[in-house]
Protein backbone atom coordinates (compact mmCIF):
# COMPACT_ATOMS: atom_id res chain seq x y z
CA UNK A 1 0.00 0.00 0.00
CA UNK A 2 0.92 3.82 -0.23
CA UNK A 3 1.02 4.98 3.21
CA UNK A 4 1.06 8.76 4.00
CA UNK A 5 2.18 9.09 8.10
CA UNK A 6 0.67 12.65 8.73
CA UNK A 7 2.21 13.48 11.40
CA UNK A 8 2.72 16.77 13.94
CA UNK A 9 6.70 15.44 14.25
CA UNK A 10 8.46 12.63 13.22
CA UNK A 11 8.43 11.19 16.69
CA UNK A 12 9.75 7.94 17.92
CA UNK A 13 6.14 6.10 17.65
CA UNK A 14 5.71 7.75 14.01
CA UNK A 15 9.36 6.27 13.40
CA UNK A 16 8.95 2.98 14.47
CA UNK A 17 5.81 2.29 12.37
CA UNK A 18 7.37 3.97 9.66
CA UNK A 19 9.99 0.97 9.99
CA UNK A 20 7.32 -1.46 10.51
CA UNK A 21 5.25 -0.77 7.64
CA UNK A 22 8.60 -0.15 5.37
CA UNK A 23 9.66 -3.61 6.64
CA UNK A 24 5.99 -4.99 5.95
CA UNK A 25 6.47 -3.76 2.55
CA UNK A 26 4.68 -0.75 2.22
CA UNK A 27 5.69 2.50 0.39
CA UNK A 28 5.53 5.40 2.70
CA UNK A 29 5.96 9.28 2.95
CA UNK A 30 5.87 11.77 5.43
CA UNK A 31 3.91 15.04 5.69
CA UNK A 32 4.16 16.81 8.73
CA UNK A 33 0.42 18.63 9.73
CA UNK A 34 1.96 22.38 9.27
CA UNK A 35 -1.35 23.50 7.97
CA UNK A 36 -4.53 22.05 5.84
CA UNK A 37 -3.34 23.11 2.33
CA UNK A 38 -0.24 21.11 2.69
CA UNK A 39 -2.12 18.31 4.15
CA UNK A 40 -4.30 18.50 0.78
CA UNK A 41 -1.11 18.78 -1.18
CA UNK A 42 0.70 16.31 0.13
CA UNK A 43 -2.37 14.10 -0.51
CA UNK A 44 -2.78 15.25 -4.06
CA UNK A 45 1.31 14.79 -4.68
CA UNK A 46 1.70 11.38 -3.43
CA UNK A 47 -1.99 9.75 -4.22
CA UNK A 48 -1.92 7.10 -1.10
CA UNK A 49 -4.46 4.40 -0.52
CA UNK A 50 -4.87 6.15 2.95
CA UNK A 51 -3.09 8.55 5.53
CA UNK A 52 -2.07 7.01 9.27
CA UNK A 53 -2.12 9.62 11.45
CA UNK A 54 0.34 8.30 14.73
CA UNK A 55 0.74 11.63 16.36
CA UNK A 56 -1.58 14.12 15.62
CA UNK A 57 -2.31 17.73 17.67
CA UNK A 58 -5.29 18.61 15.03
CA UNK A 59 -8.12 17.57 13.25
CA UNK A 60 -7.15 16.08 9.38
CA UNK A 61 -9.18 18.79 6.97
CA UNK A 62 -12.35 16.91 6.02
CA UNK A 63 -11.50 17.70 2.30
CA UNK A 64 -8.93 14.83 3.22
CA UNK A 65 -10.58 12.27 5.14
CA UNK A 66 -13.98 12.35 3.04
CA UNK A 67 -11.52 11.07 0.07
CA UNK A 68 -9.81 8.45 1.69
CA UNK A 69 -9.27 6.56 4.82
CA UNK A 70 -7.60 8.30 7.59
CA UNK A 71 -6.53 6.49 10.45
CA UNK A 72 -5.76 8.09 13.76
CA UNK A 73 -3.82 6.40 16.43
CA UNK A 74 -5.41 7.34 19.93
CA UNK A 75 -3.58 6.47 22.89
CA UNK A 76 -6.46 5.48 24.79
CA UNK A 77 -9.26 2.77 25.20
CA UNK A 78 -12.24 2.87 23.04
CA UNK A 79 -14.82 5.69 23.79
CA UNK A 80 -11.81 7.82 25.29
CA UNK A 81 -11.60 10.91 23.50
CA UNK A 82 -9.37 14.59 24.25
CA UNK A 83 -5.85 15.60 23.81
CA UNK A 84 -5.16 14.17 27.64
CA UNK A 85 -6.06 10.45 27.22
CA UNK A 86 -3.10 8.93 29.18
CA UNK A 87 -1.85 12.24 31.25
CA UNK A 88 -6.10 11.23 32.38
CA UNK A 89 -5.22 7.72 32.85
CA UNK A 90 -2.01 7.99 34.78
CA UNK A 91 -3.81 10.44 37.11
CA UNK A 92 -6.63 8.62 37.78
CA UNK A 93 -4.77 5.28 38.71
CA UNK A 94 -5.95 3.30 35.30
CA UNK A 95 -4.85 -0.33 35.95
CA UNK A 96 -5.31 -0.91 32.23
CA UNK A 97 -5.06 1.31 29.12
CA UNK A 98 -5.26 1.01 25.41
CA UNK A 99 -4.03 2.03 21.83
CA UNK A 100 -7.08 2.68 19.58
CA UNK A 101 -6.84 3.11 15.19
CA UNK A 102 -10.31 4.87 14.51
CA UNK A 103 -11.33 6.30 10.96
CA UNK A 104 -10.86 10.60 11.17
CA UNK A 105 -14.30 12.23 10.65
CA UNK A 106 -15.92 15.12 11.76
CA UNK A 107 -15.66 15.24 15.00
CA UNK A 108 -12.03 14.40 17.12
CA UNK A 109 -11.48 11.15 18.22
CA UNK A 110 -15.40 10.23 17.70
CA UNK A 111 -14.98 8.36 14.50
CA UNK A 112 -15.17 4.11 14.30
CA UNK A 113 -12.57 1.85 15.84
CA UNK A 114 -10.86 -0.19 13.16
CA UNK A 115 -9.18 -2.08 15.83
CA UNK A 116 -7.51 -1.64 19.51
CA UNK A 117 -4.99 -3.18 22.03
CA UNK A 118 -4.90 -3.19 25.52
CA UNK A 119 -1.86 -3.11 28.44
CA UNK A 120 -1.03 -3.18 31.87
CA UNK A 121 -0.43 0.88 33.01
CA UNK A 122 2.68 0.87 34.63
CA UNK A 123 3.62 3.00 37.45
CA UNK A 124 6.03 5.06 35.24
CA UNK A 125 5.94 8.93 33.68
CA UNK A 126 3.79 9.43 30.27
CA UNK A 127 6.81 9.02 28.15
CA UNK A 128 8.03 6.00 29.23
CA UNK A 129 4.72 4.38 28.61
CA UNK A 130 4.24 6.11 25.46
CA UNK A 131 7.76 5.10 24.09
CA UNK A 132 7.36 1.17 24.88
CA UNK A 133 3.67 0.18 25.61
CA UNK A 134 1.71 2.31 23.95
CA UNK A 135 4.24 1.82 21.05
CA UNK A 136 4.31 -1.89 21.24
CA UNK A 137 0.39 -1.64 21.35
CA UNK A 138 0.44 0.49 18.18
CA UNK A 139 2.66 -1.57 16.39
CA UNK A 140 -0.71 -3.96 16.82
CA UNK A 141 -3.01 -2.54 16.67
CA UNK A 142 -2.26 -0.42 13.26
CA UNK A 143 -1.24 -3.71 11.70
CA UNK A 144 -4.44 -5.39 12.85
CA UNK A 145 -6.51 -2.08 11.20
CA UNK A 146 -4.34 -2.40 7.74
CA UNK A 147 -5.45 -5.87 7.43
CA UNK A 148 -8.95 -5.13 7.11
CA UNK A 149 -7.99 -2.37 4.48
CA UNK A 150 -8.70 -4.66 1.10
CA UNK A 151 -11.86 -6.11 2.78
CA UNK A 152 -13.00 -2.65 3.73
CA UNK A 153 -12.40 -1.18 0.31
CA UNK A 154 -14.37 -3.96 -1.45
CA UNK A 155 -17.62 -3.35 0.85
CA UNK A 156 -16.91 -6.57 2.84
CA UNK A 157 -15.78 -5.24 6.34
CA UNK A 158 -17.11 -1.75 7.96
CA UNK A 159 -15.61 -0.44 11.15
CA UNK A 160 -17.07 -0.60 14.53
CA UNK A 161 -18.81 2.48 15.73
CA UNK A 162 -17.78 3.22 19.49
CA UNK A 163 -21.35 3.15 20.97
CA UNK A 164 -21.53 -0.49 19.48
CA UNK A 165 -17.74 -1.57 21.00
CA UNK A 166 -18.40 -4.79 23.03
CA UNK A 167 -17.72 -2.98 26.81
CA UNK A 168 -16.53 0.17 25.75
CA UNK A 169 -15.71 2.15 28.86
CA UNK A 170 -13.86 5.29 27.38
CA UNK A 171 -15.39 8.93 28.08
CA UNK A 172 -14.43 12.70 26.67
CA UNK A 173 -12.18 14.45 28.50
CA UNK A 174 -10.76 18.02 28.08
CA UNK A 175 -7.15 18.68 28.09
CA UNK A 176 -5.45 18.11 31.63
CA UNK A 177 -4.32 21.25 32.91
CA UNK A 178 -2.11 21.69 36.26
CA UNK A 179 -4.31 23.36 37.34
CA UNK A 180 -6.76 19.88 37.55
CA UNK A 181 -3.48 17.91 39.40
CA UNK A 182 -1.95 20.54 41.89
CA UNK A 183 0.33 18.56 44.56
CA UNK A 184 -0.77 19.17 47.93
CA UNK A 185 2.55 18.31 49.46
CA UNK A 186 0.70 19.03 52.98
CA UNK A 187 -1.63 16.09 52.18
CA UNK A 188 -0.83 13.99 49.15
CA UNK A 189 0.78 10.84 49.42
CA UNK A 190 3.43 9.69 47.58
CA UNK A 191 1.38 7.70 45.04
CA UNK A 192 -0.32 10.68 44.38
CA UNK A 193 2.48 13.29 44.03
CA UNK A 194 3.87 10.80 41.80
CA UNK A 195 1.01 10.44 39.62
CA UNK A 196 0.67 14.05 39.35
CA UNK A 197 4.10 14.42 38.39
CA UNK A 198 4.61 11.66 35.80
CA UNK A 199 1.03 12.08 34.04
CA UNK A 200 2.97 15.71 32.92
CA UNK A 201 6.21 14.44 31.93
CA UNK A 202 7.50 14.77 29.58
CA UNK A 203 5.50 17.24 28.45
CA UNK A 204 3.61 19.90 29.84
CA UNK A 205 5.42 19.11 33.40
CA UNK A 206 3.74 19.42 36.32
CA UNK A 207 3.47 22.86 37.85
CA UNK A 208 4.26 23.41 41.09
CA UNK A 209 5.95 26.25 43.48
CA UNK A 210 9.64 26.11 44.76
CA UNK A 211 11.35 28.86 46.80
CA UNK A 212 8.55 30.72 46.18
CA UNK A 213 8.80 30.43 41.73
CA UNK A 214 7.12 28.95 39.48
CA UNK A 215 8.50 25.63 38.21
CA UNK A 216 7.83 22.48 36.32
CA UNK A 217 8.82 19.55 37.91
CA UNK A 218 9.57 16.36 35.35
CA UNK A 219 11.96 12.49 36.20
CA UNK A 220 10.10 11.57 39.32
CA UNK A 221 10.80 8.27 41.35
CA UNK A 222 10.17 7.65 45.10
CA UNK A 223 13.01 8.16 47.55
CA UNK A 224 13.44 5.85 50.77
CA UNK A 225 13.02 8.96 53.29
CA UNK A 226 10.61 10.54 55.36
CA UNK A 227 9.74 14.16 57.15
CA UNK A 228 6.78 16.38 57.84
CA UNK A 229 4.86 16.44 54.87
CA UNK A 230 6.27 18.83 51.79
CA UNK A 231 9.68 19.50 53.74
CA UNK A 232 12.78 19.59 51.31
CA UNK A 233 14.74 16.90 52.87
CA UNK A 234 17.58 17.28 50.99
CA UNK A 235 19.24 17.05 47.59
CA UNK A 236 20.87 13.48 45.43
CA UNK A 237 21.87 13.24 41.88
CA UNK A 238 21.39 16.50 40.72
CA UNK A 239 17.63 16.40 42.31
CA UNK A 240 15.54 17.64 45.09
CA UNK A 241 14.57 15.27 47.89
CA UNK A 242 10.64 16.54 49.17
CA UNK A 243 8.59 14.44 51.92
CA UNK A 244 5.18 13.55 51.36
CA UNK A 245 2.46 12.30 54.07
CA UNK A 246 3.99 8.95 53.85
CA UNK A 247 7.62 9.01 52.09
CA UNK A 248 9.39 11.00 49.86
CA UNK A 249 9.94 11.45 46.48
CA UNK A 250 13.11 12.76 44.34
CA UNK A 251 12.58 14.97 41.72
CA UNK A 252 15.33 15.17 39.04
CA UNK A 253 14.92 17.87 35.92
CA UNK A 254 12.50 21.16 36.03
CA UNK A 255 11.77 24.11 34.21
CA UNK A 256 11.51 27.79 35.22
CA UNK A 257 10.40 30.94 33.46
CA UNK A 258 13.07 33.28 33.86
CA UNK A 259 17.18 33.65 33.39
CA UNK A 260 19.65 32.44 31.06
CA UNK A 261 18.01 28.59 30.76
CA UNK A 262 14.69 29.86 30.76
CA UNK A 263 12.04 27.21 29.36
CA UNK A 264 14.63 24.51 28.79
CA UNK A 265 14.30 21.48 31.10
CA UNK A 266 17.36 20.92 33.26
CA UNK A 267 18.28 19.18 35.84
CA UNK A 268 16.54 20.59 39.17
CA UNK A 269 19.52 21.68 41.04
CA UNK A 270 20.94 23.75 37.72
CA UNK A 271 17.85 25.58 37.90
CA UNK A 272 17.83 25.95 42.24
CA UNK A 273 21.49 25.67 43.03
CA UNK A 274 19.83 26.63 46.83
CA UNK A 275 18.56 22.98 46.53
CA UNK A 276 22.52 22.60 47.03
CA UNK A 277 22.35 24.24 50.80
CA UNK A 278 20.24 21.30 51.77
CA UNK A 279 21.64 18.10 53.53
CA UNK A 280 23.45 15.52 50.77
CA UNK A 281 21.71 12.66 50.78
CA UNK A 282 22.49 9.09 50.16
CA UNK A 283 22.86 9.39 45.80
CA UNK A 284 22.67 5.43 45.48
CA UNK A 285 18.72 4.73 45.05
CA UNK A 286 19.07 7.43 42.21
CA UNK A 287 22.40 6.73 40.50
CA UNK A 288 21.55 6.60 36.55
CA UNK A 289 25.27 5.43 36.93
CA UNK A 290 25.15 1.44 38.32
CA UNK A 291 27.27 -1.82 37.75
CA UNK A 292 26.06 -5.39 38.87
CA UNK A 293 28.07 -8.55 38.37
CA UNK A 294 27.38 -11.76 37.30
CA UNK A 295 29.86 -14.60 37.38
CA UNK A 296 32.29 -13.65 34.66
CA UNK A 297 29.83 -10.62 33.46
CA UNK A 298 29.74 -7.36 34.58
CA UNK A 299 26.97 -4.89 33.27
CA UNK A 300 27.25 -1.50 33.64
CA UNK A 301 24.10 0.73 33.39
CA UNK A 302 23.31 4.37 32.55
CA UNK A 303 20.11 5.21 32.86
CA UNK A 304 19.94 9.26 31.81
CA UNK A 305 17.07 11.09 31.13
CA UNK A 306 16.33 10.89 27.38
CA UNK A 307 18.94 9.68 26.83
CA UNK A 308 21.47 12.46 26.84
CA UNK A 309 24.93 12.53 28.05
CA UNK A 310 25.91 15.73 29.34
CA UNK A 311 30.11 15.83 30.62
CA UNK A 312 29.88 15.21 33.79
CA UNK A 313 28.06 12.01 32.74
CA UNK A 314 30.35 11.09 30.39
CA UNK A 315 33.31 11.39 32.71
CA UNK A 316 31.89 9.33 35.75
CA UNK A 317 30.58 7.06 33.08
CA UNK A 318 34.32 6.67 31.83
CA UNK A 319 35.55 6.42 35.51
CA UNK A 320 32.98 3.83 36.11
CA UNK A 321 34.07 1.62 33.09
CA UNK A 322 37.35 1.55 34.36
CA UNK A 323 36.83 0.72 37.67
CA UNK A 324 35.06 -2.23 36.19
CA UNK A 325 38.23 -3.29 33.79
CA UNK A 326 39.85 -3.78 37.14
CA UNK A 327 37.08 -6.65 38.37
CA UNK A 328 37.90 -10.38 37.25
CA UNK A 329 35.39 -10.59 34.83
CA UNK A 330 35.40 -11.38 30.63
CA UNK A 331 33.12 -9.86 29.18
CA UNK A 332 31.52 -6.46 30.21
CA UNK A 333 28.26 -4.96 28.89
CA UNK A 334 27.18 -1.30 28.61
CA UNK A 335 23.90 -1.40 29.08
CA UNK A 336 22.12 2.29 28.67
CA UNK A 337 19.06 2.77 30.02
CA UNK A 338 15.39 1.00 29.89
CA UNK A 339 14.06 3.87 27.94
CA UNK A 340 16.84 4.84 25.98
CA UNK A 341 20.47 3.72 25.32
CA UNK A 342 21.77 6.95 24.64
CA UNK A 343 20.60 9.99 22.25
CA UNK A 344 24.30 11.47 22.31
CA UNK A 345 25.28 15.06 23.66
CA UNK A 346 23.09 16.12 26.17
CA UNK A 347 21.98 19.70 24.20
CA UNK A 348 19.56 21.04 26.97
CA UNK A 349 22.68 21.31 28.65
CA UNK A 350 24.40 22.99 25.97
CA UNK A 351 21.82 25.15 25.30
CA UNK A 352 21.58 26.41 28.37
CA UNK A 353 25.38 27.43 28.79
CA UNK A 354 27.29 30.62 28.96
CA UNK A 355 28.87 29.32 25.61
CA UNK A 356 27.01 26.65 23.36
CA UNK A 357 30.08 25.62 21.63
CA UNK A 358 32.72 25.37 24.77
CA UNK A 359 30.03 23.42 26.43
CA UNK A 360 29.64 21.42 23.09
CA UNK A 361 33.25 21.16 22.97
CA UNK A 362 33.72 19.99 26.00
CA UNK A 363 30.82 17.62 25.91
CA UNK A 364 32.11 15.63 22.73
CA UNK A 365 35.50 15.44 23.99
CA UNK A 366 34.53 13.71 27.39
CA UNK A 367 32.53 11.43 24.88
CA UNK A 368 35.48 10.55 23.18
CA UNK A 369 37.16 9.77 26.04
CA UNK A 370 34.52 7.48 27.36
CA UNK A 371 34.61 5.70 23.88
CA UNK A 372 38.44 5.57 23.92
CA UNK A 373 38.73 3.65 27.32
CA UNK A 374 35.81 1.00 25.60
CA UNK A 375 37.82 0.66 22.15
CA UNK A 376 41.10 0.18 24.35
CA UNK A 377 39.87 -2.52 26.16
CA UNK A 378 41.52 -5.21 24.67
CA UNK A 379 42.05 -7.72 28.03
CA UNK A 380 38.04 -8.38 27.70
CA UNK A 381 35.02 -8.70 25.50
CA UNK A 382 32.43 -5.72 25.64
CA UNK A 383 29.35 -5.78 24.76
CA UNK A 384 26.19 -2.89 23.88
CA UNK A 385 23.08 -4.05 24.98
CA UNK A 386 20.27 -1.99 23.47
CA UNK A 387 17.15 -1.92 25.34
CA UNK A 388 16.00 1.30 24.14
CA UNK A 389 16.61 3.67 21.21
CA UNK A 390 19.52 5.19 20.44
CA UNK A 391 20.18 8.10 18.06
CA UNK A 392 23.46 10.47 16.42
CA UNK A 393 26.39 9.95 19.08
CA UNK A 394 24.25 7.45 20.86
CA UNK A 395 24.56 4.77 18.62
CA UNK A 396 27.85 5.36 17.50
CA UNK A 397 28.89 4.66 21.39
CA UNK A 398 27.45 1.76 21.19
CA UNK A 399 29.24 0.72 18.18
CA UNK A 400 32.41 1.03 20.70
CA UNK A 401 32.41 -2.47 21.49
CA UNK A 402 32.78 -5.16 20.09
CA UNK A 403 29.53 -6.81 19.79
CA UNK A 404 26.16 -5.02 19.78
CA UNK A 405 23.23 -6.75 20.89
CA UNK A 406 19.54 -4.52 20.40
CA UNK A 407 16.02 -5.62 21.68
CA UNK A 408 13.78 -6.63 19.03
CA UNK A 409 11.91 -3.03 18.11
CA UNK A 410 14.55 -1.04 18.94
CA UNK A 411 15.01 1.80 16.43
CA UNK A 412 18.11 3.71 15.74
CA UNK A 413 18.93 6.99 14.09
CA UNK A 414 22.97 6.32 13.04
CA UNK A 415 23.18 9.72 11.58
CA UNK A 416 24.07 12.86 13.17
CA UNK A 417 22.89 15.65 9.75
CA UNK A 418 19.92 16.53 11.53
CA UNK A 419 21.18 18.64 13.99
CA UNK A 420 22.69 21.63 11.34
CA UNK A 421 24.79 19.10 9.83
CA UNK A 422 26.90 17.72 12.61
CA UNK A 423 30.23 15.91 11.65
CA UNK A 424 29.84 13.56 14.81
CA UNK A 425 32.74 12.06 16.62
CA UNK A 426 32.96 9.49 19.04
CA UNK A 427 35.56 7.57 16.35
CA UNK A 428 32.47 6.81 14.12
CA UNK A 429 35.43 7.09 11.38
CA UNK A 430 36.86 4.12 12.93
CA UNK A 431 34.42 2.06 13.97
CA UNK A 432 31.90 2.34 11.39
CA UNK A 433 34.08 0.86 8.43
CA UNK A 434 34.83 -2.02 10.53
CA UNK A 435 31.32 -3.16 10.09
CA UNK A 436 29.93 -1.57 6.79
CA UNK A 437 31.61 -0.57 4.00
CA UNK A 438 28.76 1.72 2.40
CA UNK A 439 28.36 5.25 4.61
CA UNK A 440 24.61 6.00 3.09
CA UNK A 441 23.00 6.12 6.67
CA UNK A 442 24.80 8.81 7.55
CA UNK A 443 23.44 10.57 4.74
CA UNK A 444 19.77 9.23 4.50
CA UNK A 445 19.01 9.88 7.57
CA UNK A 446 16.32 7.79 8.51
CA UNK A 447 15.51 5.72 11.33
CA UNK A 448 16.44 1.77 10.77
CA UNK A 449 14.71 -0.50 12.99
CA UNK A 450 16.85 -3.36 14.97
CA UNK A 451 16.09 -6.01 12.45
CA UNK A 452 17.30 -3.88 9.39
CA UNK A 453 20.36 -2.85 11.17
CA UNK A 454 21.62 -6.96 11.74
CA UNK A 455 20.75 -6.89 8.33
CA UNK A 456 23.28 -4.16 7.06
CA UNK A 457 25.68 -5.53 9.51
CA UNK A 458 25.45 -2.03 11.52
CA UNK A 459 25.18 -4.20 14.60
CA UNK A 460 25.63 -7.78 15.65
CA UNK A 461 22.12 -9.43 17.13
CA UNK A 462 18.67 -8.21 17.10
CA UNK A 463 16.89 -10.51 20.62
CA UNK A 464 14.16 -10.92 21.86
CA UNK A 465 11.99 -7.80 23.80
CA UNK A 466 10.77 -10.35 26.39
CA UNK A 467 13.44 -10.69 29.04
CA UNK A 468 16.02 -8.89 27.07
CA UNK A 469 18.67 -7.88 29.67
CA UNK A 470 18.49 -12.11 30.75
CA UNK A 471 19.33 -12.86 27.31
CA UNK A 472 21.90 -10.48 27.12
CA UNK A 473 23.47 -11.84 30.65
CA UNK A 474 22.54 -15.72 29.12
CA UNK A 475 24.70 -14.92 25.76
CA UNK A 476 27.64 -12.54 27.78
CA UNK A 477 27.77 -15.44 30.17
CA UNK A 478 28.16 -18.26 27.01
CA UNK A 479 30.55 -15.90 25.41
CA UNK A 480 32.93 -15.63 28.74
CA UNK A 481 32.81 -19.28 29.16
CA UNK A 482 33.17 -20.53 25.41
CA UNK A 483 36.61 -22.30 24.37
CA UNK A 484 37.37 -20.00 21.93
CA UNK A 485 37.16 -17.04 24.48
CA UNK A 486 41.14 -16.14 24.58
CA UNK A 487 41.20 -16.42 20.90
CA UNK A 488 38.33 -13.85 20.16
CA UNK A 489 40.52 -11.54 22.38
CA UNK A 490 44.04 -11.73 20.71
CA UNK A 491 43.13 -9.52 17.75
CA UNK A 492 42.07 -6.82 20.37
CA UNK A 493 45.59 -7.00 21.31
CA UNK A 494 46.72 -5.24 18.09
CA UNK A 495 44.86 -1.98 18.17
CA UNK A 496 46.37 0.36 16.34
CA UNK A 497 46.19 3.51 18.11
CA UNK A 498 48.17 5.95 15.84
CA UNK A 499 45.26 5.31 13.35
CA UNK A 500 42.61 5.59 15.95
CA UNK A 501 43.83 9.23 17.22
CA UNK A 502 44.23 10.01 13.81
CA UNK A 503 40.41 9.42 13.25
CA UNK A 504 39.71 11.77 16.43
CA UNK A 505 42.06 14.19 15.67
CA UNK A 506 40.03 14.51 11.89
CA UNK A 507 36.46 14.20 13.39
CA UNK A 508 37.08 16.72 16.00
CA UNK A 509 38.35 19.21 13.29
CA UNK A 510 35.17 19.02 11.46
CA UNK A 511 33.71 19.42 14.88
CA UNK A 512 35.29 22.46 15.69
CA UNK A 513 34.49 24.00 12.50
CA UNK A 514 30.58 22.40 13.69
CA UNK A 515 31.01 24.74 16.77
CA UNK A 516 33.07 28.02 16.26
CA UNK A 517 32.80 28.07 12.58
CA UNK A 518 31.79 31.06 10.30
CA UNK A 519 28.52 28.39 9.07
CA UNK A 520 25.81 28.90 12.46
CA UNK A 521 23.37 25.62 11.64
CA UNK A 522 24.17 23.63 14.80
CA UNK A 523 23.70 26.34 16.70
CA UNK A 524 20.39 27.14 14.89
CA UNK A 525 19.04 23.79 14.44
CA UNK A 526 20.25 22.64 18.52
CA UNK A 527 18.32 25.71 19.79
CA UNK A 528 15.08 24.49 17.55
CA UNK A 529 15.44 21.14 18.61
CA UNK A 530 15.43 22.09 22.81
CA UNK A 531 12.56 24.64 22.25
CA UNK A 532 10.76 22.94 20.54
CA UNK A 533 10.27 25.42 17.48
CA UNK A 534 6.86 24.24 15.63
CA UNK A 535 8.19 22.79 11.96
CA UNK A 536 7.54 24.63 9.17
CA UNK A 537 8.52 22.20 6.62
CA UNK A 538 8.80 18.21 6.14
CA UNK A 539 12.64 17.62 5.30
CA UNK A 540 12.59 16.04 1.60
CA UNK A 541 14.31 13.13 3.02
CA UNK A 542 10.75 12.00 4.63
CA UNK A 543 8.42 13.60 2.13
CA UNK A 544 9.80 11.90 -1.18
CA UNK A 545 6.28 12.66 -2.68
CA UNK A 546 8.16 16.15 -2.71
N1 LIG B 1 19.93 16.09 24.36
C1 LIG B 1 18.92 16.56 25.14
N2 LIG B 1 17.65 16.12 25.05
C2 LIG B 1 17.41 15.16 24.14
C3 LIG B 1 18.42 14.63 23.30
C4 LIG B 1 19.72 15.12 23.44
N3 LIG B 1 20.73 14.65 22.71
N4 LIG B 1 17.86 13.70 22.50
C5 LIG B 1 16.56 13.64 22.84
N5 LIG B 1 16.29 14.53 23.81
C6 LIG B 1 15.00 14.79 24.46
C7 LIG B 1 14.00 15.50 23.56
O1 LIG B 1 14.17 16.89 23.60
C8 LIG B 1 12.70 15.06 24.19
O2 LIG B 1 12.51 15.86 25.34
P1 LIG B 1 11.10 16.03 26.09
O3 LIG B 1 11.04 14.93 27.09
O4 LIG B 1 11.25 17.36 26.75
O5 LIG B 1 10.03 15.99 25.05
C9 LIG B 1 12.99 13.65 24.65
O6 LIG B 1 14.41 13.54 24.72
C10 LIG B 1 12.51 12.61 23.71
O7 LIG B 1 13.03 12.94 22.46
P2 LIG B 1 12.23 12.75 21.14
O8 LIG B 1 12.85 13.53 20.06
O9 LIG B 1 10.77 12.88 21.42
O10 LIG B 1 12.57 11.25 20.96
P3 LIG B 1 12.36 10.48 19.71
O11 LIG B 1 12.56 9.07 20.11
O12 LIG B 1 11.07 10.90 19.12
O13 LIG B 1 13.55 10.92 18.71
C11 LIG B 1 15.93 11.23 18.21
C12 LIG B 1 14.84 10.43 18.94
C13 LIG B 1 17.27 10.62 18.62
C14 LIG B 1 15.75 11.13 16.70
C15 LIG B 1 15.84 12.70 18.59
O14 LIG B 1 15.64 12.82 19.97
C16 LIG B 1 17.12 13.46 18.25
O15 LIG B 1 17.31 13.82 17.11
N6 LIG B 1 17.95 13.74 19.29
C17 LIG B 1 19.17 14.52 19.13
C18 LIG B 1 20.32 13.63 18.75
C19 LIG B 1 21.56 14.48 18.55
O16 LIG B 1 21.66 15.18 17.57
N7 LIG B 1 22.48 14.43 19.51
C20 LIG B 1 23.60 15.32 19.51
C21 LIG B 1 24.71 14.89 18.65
S1 LIG B 1 25.56 13.51 19.27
Amino acid sequence: MRILLLCHSFNSLTQRLFVELAAAGHTLSVEYDINDRITEEAVALFGPDLVLAPFLKRAIPETVWQRLPCLIVHPGIPGDRGPSALDWAILQGEADWGVTVLQATATMDAGPIWATAAFTLRTTSKSSLYRREVTEATVQAVTEALAYFADHQAGRWQPTIQAAWPGVRGTTRPVLRSADAPIDWAHDDTVTVLRKIHSGDGTPGRLDSLYDEPVRLYNARLYPAIGTPGALLGHAADGLVRATTDGAVWIGHAKIGHGPSAGIKRPLTQHLPAVLDLPALDTTPVDPIHYTEHGAVGVIYFEVYNGALDTKTCLRLREAWLVACQRPTRVLVLAGGAEFFCNGLDLNAIEAAASPADASWANINAMDDLCLAILQTTDRQTVAALQGNAGAGGVFLALTCDAVWARAGVVLNPHYKNMGNLYGSEYWTWTLPQRMADRSLLEHRRPIGSAEAVRLGLIDAELASENFMSTVLQRAQAMANSEAFGASCAPKALLDEAALAACRAAELTAMQRNFYGFDASYHVARARFVHKTPQAWTPRHLAIHR
